[in-house]
């Protein structure tokens, strides 16, 4: 068996990959601290028409940030050949993410071409949902079957302060009813949650969604990427979140969906529905982290926090068969050693890291 030679992005050195004993289809893939990998991230875009304060400041990302050109985005083929490959290892979930997904023309057909290849995987998408109602059916159509939207305050002026765009919570509203109305069911609502500005809203959040089945997940606000100005004064820990809404809701702890399930399951006593919690501050979830992601220039993370990626991409582009692939893929995951919740400082959070909106959520 020939050696595997995966070059690292950004910084584009090789790094060496010794031959594998690992072949697609010999079970689970497992990492260097036993954890298997269930979950394939793609972020099918590094744009957004928001600038969420928490995640692509506009002092940052401004109108001359050097967004990807064209030319350096997977095609969709791209995509589902990686796709295809990492479902040799048996993942059961894919999530289109960005930026913002939507925003890349024609995911539809990705979507289509996702659920063609792949029929049995579960396939979601997280979505700003600026153009989810206007596309929600044809996601539909094409094989989605749920979605998540983000939406950190009922209140518009907070909402629009935080999105920095101007977008009206009505909007998500609707797009919400409409992803609902289209089967895109349970929708799920991301609500990042940070002291001082939106926590005010986290009552009135569980409030507006109780009973309509959907599920708001209550976010610790992450350091993730180099430029959102991360403090941990301004993370609300979950259990405060929990405290507050089960003192206008009675709610008890709920069993998870599966194991390494990223939120905690709470429901309301009262049949309600539920919500989750996502404390990757508080609480880190390491230890069960099954998940990988693919950049949208097609380089491989193995963490959310992650400096550099493997670059599958010269090898898609450099006539590398599917079994080059897998080795590379098998290869990195093998070596995954990643825990950056668990050892996360003051002084790691100032470190460089791939920016969220590279990778996705
Ligand atoms: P489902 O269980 O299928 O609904 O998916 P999910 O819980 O993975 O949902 P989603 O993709 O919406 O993730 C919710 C949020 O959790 C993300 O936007 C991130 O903020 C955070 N998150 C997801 N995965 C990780 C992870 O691996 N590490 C950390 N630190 N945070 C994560
Ligand atoms: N902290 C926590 N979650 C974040 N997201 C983006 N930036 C952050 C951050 N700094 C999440 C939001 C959004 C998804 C795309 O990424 O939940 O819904
Ligand atoms: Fe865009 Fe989502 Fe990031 Fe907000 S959190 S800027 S909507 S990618
Ligand atoms: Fe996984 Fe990294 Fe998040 Fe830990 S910090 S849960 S290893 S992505």
């Amino acid at each position: 068996m020939s050696k595997t030679v995966i070059p690292v992005a950004p910084a584009r050195q090789g790094l060496e990959i010794p031959p594998l004993s690992r072949e697609p289809g010999a079970g689970p893939l497992v990492d260097a601290r036993g954890r298997g990998l269930r979950d394939l991230r793609i972020s099918v875009t590094d744009r957004c028409n928001f600038r969420c304060t928490y995640c692509m400041p506009r002092e940052v990302f401004g109108t001359d940030y050097p967004f990807l050109p064209h030319a350096e985005l997977l095609r969709f083929e791209e995509i589902v050949r990686v796709a295809r490959v990492f479902h040799g290892y048996g993942i059961s979930k894919i999530r289109l993410t960005g930026g913002e997904p939507l925003l890349r023309r024609g995911i539809e057909d990705l979507v289509a071409m996702l659920h063609e290849a792949l029929p049995e995987v579960d396939l979601t998408l997280t979505t700003n949902g600026s153009a989810l109602r206007q596309k929600a059916r044809a996601l539909y159509a094409a094989g989605l079957r749920r979605v998540t939207v983000s939406l950190d305050s009922l209140d518009d002026a907070t909402f629009r302060a935080m999105n920095d765009a101007d977008f009206p919570v009505a909007g998500v509203l609707e797009a919400i009813d409409a992803a609902a109305a289209a089967g895109l069911a349970p929708v799920k609502v991301n609500m990042v949650v940070k002291r001082g500005t939106n926590d005010h809203q986290v009552v009135d959040m569980a409030r507006h969604f109780r009973g309509t089945g959907h599920i708001v997940r209550f976010i610790e606000f992450m350091d993730v990427g180099a430029t959102n100005g991360w403090r941990m004064d301004d993370v609300v820990p979950s259990a405060e979140v929990v405290r507050r809404i089960a003192q206008a809701f009675p709610c008890e702890p709920a069993n998870p969906n599966h194991f390494g399930e990223v939120a905690k399951r709470w429901r309301y006593k009262d049949g309600q529905g539920e919500f989750g919690i996502i404390s990757s501050v508080t609480q880190a979830f390491c230890s069960s982290c099954n998940r990988a992601r693919l950049s949208t220039d097609g380089s491989v993370y193995t963490c959310l926090f992650a400096d550099r990626g493997y670059d599958l991409r010269s090898i898609l582009r450099g006539g590398g068969t599917d079994d080059d692939l897998a080795r590379a893929v098998a290869a990195i995951w093998q070596r995954r050693e990643d825990r950056y919740s668990e050892v996360r400082t003051e002084e790691t959070a100032r470190q460089r890291k791939v920016e969220m909106s590279f990778i996705g959520g």
